[in-house]
């Protein structure tokens, strides 16, 4: 799947490859769609792509379309998860005979059978979580000619790039993946930080991907961040996942509740203190980038975030808002905690 692995390990090195990430996502989701029922005629359920992708937040409800054309006289329906980081396995979430239903795994508590009609076979899904992002499965099963349709559900959201507060490339690919939940997210797939790429996420750090593998996206080649390879995801491929070091890449939505900033010359307990009294507390590098993102949160302060790190939101770049060109969350890293230079941000 990937066409180099390279052996570096920093960013100096160039051999490492560009993926060249539409072909490479495009592929995948042409592997996807090319799944089982659509080598044959659906017979009885309605071919996708109407509804090939359905988009929802966190903490959204959904409905996974999956109707049939015609009724067979004897089926059952399963609904199962495609986890493409354990293939073969398969992750049911509900199974119907038409009359009762069973729910399985961490899905099938939040998941129903919508039975809109008679042909209805779609799924309701409940408090999306930022896990449910990926490829879900409607199969009819009528004894002879078993038949499947194939739904993907993107969570609509962000990736940030998260670093260590010890420093660059200290993570592993479980610290990663604690990090990033200690942050309000999850490790982004490759498909989240694809999409972020075409948004305009350009960073020159390589990060862990939930999927083990290591890469970072460019869109602006310049001779630090791998010389003059073409913009694209740049690809490590999949690393050893406790033995090497890396930045990472972690993926939020939206939030239930609201990022406020609390000014003042704080240092980093008195900025606890002070999101207390409000009832709140220091807010998540996630919760940061999400308000930032879904609520437009625009300020021109540094404020400590609870992992100790300082940073401020801006959607509209002014001058006077230390020179910087670029909308997006900016950092001053992790600064000594005694220090009196800012303000916090809150959640409540
Ligand atoms: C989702 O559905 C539940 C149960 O029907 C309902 O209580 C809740 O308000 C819905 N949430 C959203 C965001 O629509
Ligand atoms: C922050 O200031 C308080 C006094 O307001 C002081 O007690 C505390 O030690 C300071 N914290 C640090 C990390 O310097």
């Amino acid at each position: 799947m990937y066409f180099s692995q390279g052996s570096c390990s920093n960013m100096n090195c160039a051999t490492f490859m560009v993926v060249t990430a539409s072909l490479l996502s495009w592929a995948d989701a042409f592997h996807h769609h090319s799944n089982k029922g659509k080598e044959k005629d659906l017979q009885y359920l309605v071919e996708p792509p109407v509804y090939a992708e359905v988009t929802a937040r966190r903490g959204q409800n959904i409905t996974l379309p999956c109707v049939m054309r015609t009724k067979p006289p004897h089926y059952r329906v399963k609904w199962t998860k495609v986890d493409p980081l354990r293939r073969g396995v398969e992750n049911i979430i509900l199974i119907s005979n038409g009359h009762a239903d069973k729910h399985y795994g961490v899905l099938g508590p939040r998941a129903s059978l919508r039975r809109a009609h008679a042909l209805d076979l779609s799924l309701l899904l409940f408090g999306l979580q930022l896990e449910d992002d990926g490829q879900y499965r409607c199969e009819l099963i009528n004894g002879i000619d078993d038949e499947s349709v194939d739904i993907t559900l993107r969570i609509e959201g962000i990736v940030f790039p998260y670093q260590s507060s010890r420093g660059r490339y200290k993570l592993t690919y479980v610290d990663a993946k604690d990090a990033c939940a200690k942050q309000d997210g999850t490790l982004a797939t490759y498909m989240q930080l694809y999409r972020a790429w075409t948004e305009g996420l350009d960073w020159c750090n390589a990060g862990w991907l939930n999927d083990g593998t290591v890469h970072y996206p460019i869109l602006h080649p310049r001779p630090a961040c791998g010389g003059d390879l073409l913009p694209g995801i740049r690809s490590y491929g999949p690393r050893h996942k406790t033995q090497e070091h890396y930045d990472a890449f972690c993926f939020t939505s939206t939030t239930e509740g609201l990022v406020f900033y609390v000014p003042g010359l704080l240092n980093f307990s008195e900025a606890l203190n002070a999101c207390r009294k409000e009832r709140a507390n220091l807010a998540r590098v996630g919760q940061l980038y999400s308000s930032w993102k879904f609520l437009r949160l625009d300020r021109c302060d540094g404020g400590w975030l609870q992992d100790g790190s300082v940073r401020f939101p801006i959607t509209t770049p002014r001058e006077r808002c230390g020179g910087i060109s670029e909308p997006g969350v900016h950092s001053f890293g992790f600064p000594s905690q005694g220090l009196r230079l800012y303000g916090a941000y809150c959640y409540r």
